[in-house]
């Protein structure tokens, strides 16, 4: 049995949720163990779309369990919100839906002192303003609230009364701060309300695995938005890498057959930070037109660049990714010329390792190989060998600089639009393993 991780390999939005969703039907169970609902995940179905934040795309499959990791930070209302709106949609979420009851909860006051944190900074971070970066501080300054802990009122009011004290001193002259009993009233009815979804799911997902059962782990966000590996301080406050697979659901790394890194056939980013390949000409809003290139989540525009081979190498040696899966080939088609991006120069020296300095990212020159574009239709081309030449050189490109095997194209939003690029790769073998 495979148990797989998918990780985006770029800035987020790389088309997890459509791969994802693709990937299900070898697998019986979808566990997130990351981010929150900072995420937004889409997936196209019988015409119809999705756009997931906080569950876990597999939900689509109705006869798939999904898991909500320890990992992952939730809040209480928007994880409601999201259970109905699936309702909504004919998609029943009890007894396929378990989350960790040791996931910490996102509270108001996060999100307000995440507006302050923003205001009061030099440069902004950019965030998706979910609360997220404040919850997860409060998770590692060891004073977090989990769901288990909202569960029991005298816990509760223990530690909601103990987190305000603080929260008030960091924010004394906060005047939409909502008061103790507010909070409290509210976080204890939504846990009642959801407790039928809380487990011990590390338990739960080792158990499974025991029994034979294959579990898929959904990566959020990026591995260039990973707290320890990415971009800091511009990331988020999570492992988005696939380390935080382990740790987010407590299932060992030997337990994990392999991991995919999706990755766009060229790049974007949403907020701040440093962004070596980005196009701030017609070509990056060409790029933005036809890729739809708006946050899932937030609406924001997303800033579009060339394909940075660098940094998906990176990625894929912070995730010992096995293969590659290369989406949006399509949104490339009209393109006179692309550029790929093969190094970083910096003060003239070219760097043989990813800097960890941001003054240093922002003042690399990125160094380019230009290929000529296939200037054709390959949106919704299923089969290899119907891609025009020059598009499968840009792969081949691609998968060389990287040092990586591209094992699944995407041409289009869709489930069926879809190339297996490489159908010995172990990717598809560890999924025929089942
Ligand atoms: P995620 O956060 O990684 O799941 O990605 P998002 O859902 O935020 O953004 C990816 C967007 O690209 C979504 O609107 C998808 O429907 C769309 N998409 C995914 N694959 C393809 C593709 O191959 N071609 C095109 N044109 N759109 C795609
Ligand atoms: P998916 O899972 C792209 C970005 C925000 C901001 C930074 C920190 O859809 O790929 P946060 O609210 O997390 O503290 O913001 O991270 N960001 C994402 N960018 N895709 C995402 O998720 C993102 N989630 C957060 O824009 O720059
Ligand atoms: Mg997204």
């Amino acid at each position: 049995m495979a148990n797989l991780i998918v990780v985006g390999a770029q800035w987020g939005d790389e088309g997890k949720g459509k791969i994802i969703d693709l990937l299900t039907d070898h697998f019986d169970i979808v566990a997130r163990y990351q981010g929150g609902h900072n995420a937004g995940h889409t997936v196209l179905l019988h015409g119809r779309r999705y756009v997931l934040h906080l569950i876990p795309s597999g939900i689509l499959h109705p006869n798939k369990l999904c898991v909500i990791g320890n990992g992952v930070v939730v809040d209480l209302s928007a994880l409601k919100q999201e259970i109905e709106d699936l309702q909504a949609a004919g998609i029943r979420c009890k007894g396929r839906l378990f989350v960790s009851d040791r996931a910490h909860v996102i509270l108001e006051y996060h999100r307000t002192l995440e507006r302050t944190d923003e205001e009061r900074r030099a440069r902004r971070i950019g965030t998706t303003h979910r609360g997220i970066g404040p919850a997860y501080e409060d998770k590692m300054g060891r004073r977090g609230i989990r769901i288990c802990d909202v569960l029991n009122r005298d816990v509760l009011q223990e530690m909601l009364r103990e987190n305000l004290r603080e929260k008030d001193r960091l924010l004394p002259r906060e005047p939409g701060l909502p008061r103790f009993e507010a909070i409290m009233e509210q976080a204890a009815a939504l846990a009642e309300e959801l407790r039928g979804y809380f487990v011990d799911t590390a338990d739960y997902l080792n158990r499974a695995i025991d029994q034979g059962k294959a579990v898929l782990f959904e990566g959020a966000q990026g591995t260039l938005l990973d707290v320890d590996h990415g971009t800091y301080p511009f990331v988020t406050a999570s492992n988005a890498t696939a380390g935080g697979a382990c740790t987010g659901t407590g299932v060992g790394p030997t337990r994990i057959d392999s991991v995919i890194g999706v990755v766009k056939a060229y790049t974007t980013r949403v907020g701040e930070g440093p962004f070596p390949t980005e196009l701030t000409t017609d070509i990056g809003q060409e790029i933005r037109r036809r890729g739809q290139e708006y946050g899932a989540s937030t609406g924001r525009p997303r800033r579009c660049g060339w394909f940075d081979a660098v940094l998906v190498a990176y990625a894929r040696l912070i995730n010992n990714l096995d293969t590659l899966v290369l989406t949006k080939l399509d949104v490339l088609d009209e393109l006179q010329e692309i550029k790929v991006c093969t190094g970083y120069r910096y003060r003239g020296e070219l760097l043989h390792t990813f800097p960890p300095e941001i003054r240093v990212l922002e003042q690399c020159q990125a160094e380019y190989q230009t290929v000529p574009g296939w200037n054709q239709k390959t949106a919704g081309i299923q089969d290899f060998a119907e891609l025009p030449v020059l598009a499968r050189d840009y792969l081949k490109r691609v998968s060389d600089l990287v040092k990586a095997e591209i094992s699944i194209v995407s041409t289009g939003p869709d489930r069926t639009e879809t190339i297996i690029a490489s159908p010995e790769s172990r990717l598809l073998s560890w999924i025929a393993l089942r």
